[in-house]
């Protein structure tokens, strides 16, 4: 058992977005590495990133059996953690509010609808609301935006998000760590985003120059 635990000290909390943008695979990977490291997760899944979950992953990453697939897929150790999944339409959850104890956030992936959405603070939905909550609570928001190729309008929108505080992660996996798998690639972004938010990891190896 973890000191944190023996000493009854809150788990970290995180709030974690999937939305309807390729690279289900970065979500997964990046929940499991989150839960590992005993973290409490926020997460909130758009209709079209249950749809992505599903359409890339298969049946079995499906949301109701989302904690079992983790741990079959990354082992035991992502039960360390815990998460609840919230209604994207819920405006009255916990990350709704800048008062709850939730210290940063990521969309992984991004897409470019929800990417233009937190540029121009609409809240159309959680999602949207808990990144702009974020933004005005200047908490860390990380935003893996995923589209090829990009518009002029969705790289203004970065643009706004990287203005407004966010930090713009895109999912684009580097091939010096020489990948052998997918699995590999979601390492690395997993372990990007885990920086980002502040967090150890050795999800892939340093680069020692
Ligand atoms: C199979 C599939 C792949 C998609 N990939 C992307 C993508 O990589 N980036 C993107 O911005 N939209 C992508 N889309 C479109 C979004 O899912 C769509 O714009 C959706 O309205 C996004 O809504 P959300 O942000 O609420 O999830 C994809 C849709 C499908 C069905």
């Amino acid at each position: 058992m973890s000191a944190d635990r023996l000493s009854g000290a809150a788990p970290r909390t995180f709030a974690l977005a999937i939305t309807g943008a390729s690279g289900a695979l970065y979500a997964v990977r990046t929940m499991a590495a989150l839960l590992e490291r005993e973290c409490h997760l926020e997460v909130v899944i758009s209709d079209y990133g249950r749809r992505l979950l599903l359409d890339e992953l298969g049946e079995r990453a499906a949301v109701p059996q989302l904690r079992a697939f983790l741990i079959e897929k990354y082992g035991e150790a992502a039960a360390r953690g815990s998460f609840e999944v919230l209604s994207n339409k819920d405006l009255g959850a916990t990350i709704a509010s800048g008062s709850h104890d939730c210290e940063g956030m990521v969309i992984v992936p991004c897409s470019m609808k929800t990417l233009a959405g937190v540029a121009h603070g609409l809240s159309r939905n959680l999602i949207e609301r808990a990144a702009d909550v974020m933004l005005k609570e200047k908490r860390r928001l990380v935003v893996v935006a995923r589209e090829t190729p990009m518009s002029l309008p969705q790289l203004k929108n970065m643009v706004l998000c990287a203005e407004a505080g966010a930090m713009i992660l895109p999912a684009m996996p580097a091939f010096y760590q020489m990948p052998t798998s997918l699995d590999d690639l979601a390492d690395f972004m997993a372990g990007k985003i885990l920086s980002a938010l502040g967090l150890a990891h050795s999800l892939y190896p340093k680069w020692q120059g």
